[in-house]
């Protein structure tokens, strides 16, 4: 594949982001609290995780490791950070999260798994066999691009991870209810998990500078954004006297 064509396909893919986008503000996407039997067979919620994220954990290791540019330049940084937050949503994500006997749809899954074939695909591609090797050359290491990036990055991570760990600590072993959450950005977000998971990506396409890096950032904000938004409206359905000043997902803004 040369660059035209995964320009193409990525630009492609972006246009699909934002249909999706819009419609996930009508469509619940059916897993954890917005679980449903109707989307067909379900399967165990721990493995749905580890089967959904597995691929792009895989799809970017066989192109750092295969790649014929992955270790030409500095590209494999972007590799490492891809690979440090899937190493974490497919093998430990799973395993700590609680509520053990709950399901998800297997639609769900498939869904999920299309998903980060293509973005681990057209990311891992570009990396380590399209960027010009001069793109991330040492130069690179103190852009400003680069930098910001790298901070975004890494406190998007902190946020996703900490917002995750609170919410995995509410309940104890075999509990499957819901609590209110307290402290950290919970005082003042719905979802701080997923507000970090787009600032993160937001300064991976930053660090990386480049089309199928923003498609992912671009797909990163439109599906979190609206289920945030479902998150949001169900804690207030659901969770008696869930603090009204709360907004959806950006702090002071939605
Ligand atoms: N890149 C992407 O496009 C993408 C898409 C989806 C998710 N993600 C990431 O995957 C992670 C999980 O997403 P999510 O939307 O499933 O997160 P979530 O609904 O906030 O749930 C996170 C975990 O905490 C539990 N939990 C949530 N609220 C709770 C409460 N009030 N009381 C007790 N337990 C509670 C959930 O249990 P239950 O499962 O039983 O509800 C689940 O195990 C996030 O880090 C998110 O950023 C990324």
């Amino acid at each position: 594949m040369d660059i035209s064509t995964l320009r193409m396909i990525t630009l492609v893919w972006i246009n699909i982001a934002v249909i999706v986008f819009i419609m996930m503000f009508y469509i619940t996407a059916p897993f954890g609290r917005h679980s449903s039997k109707k989307w067909g067979t379900m399967i165990n919620n721990k493995l749905g995780w580890f089967i959904m994220e597995l691929p792009s954990f895989l799809i970017m290791l066989y192109f750092l490791c295969f790649g014929s540019r992955s270790f030409q330049s500095y590209a494999w940084i972007l590799f490492a950070c891809w690979l440090l937050h899937y190493f974490n949503r497919s093998f430990i994500y799973p395993v700590r999260i609680k509520a053990t006997q709950k399901k998800m749809p297997l639609f769900i899954v498939f869904s999920a798994v299309f998903f980060n074939v293509v973005n681990a695909t057209l990311n891992g591609y570009y990396l380590s066999e399209l960027a010009p090797v001069n793109k991330y050359d040492s130069a690179w290491l103190t852009s400003i691009k680069f930098i910001i990036g790298a901070l975004l990055f890494i406190t998007g991570m902190f946020i996703n991870l900490r917002a995750d760990n609170i919410l995995i600590g509410l309940r104890k072993s075999g509990e499957t209810g819901y609590k209110i959450p307290k402290g950290f950005l919970f005082e003042c977000i719905a979802s701080p998990n997923l507000f970090g998971e787009i600032i993160e990506w937001a300064g991976f396409a930053l660090m990386a500078w480049n089309l199928p890096a923003a498609s992912f950032a671009i797909w990163t904000f439109a599906n979190l954004v609206p289920r945030a938004k479902n998150h949001y409206d169900w804690n207030h359905q659901h969770l008696q006297d869930y603090p009204q000043k709360r907004k959806v997902i950006f702090p002071f803004i939605y």
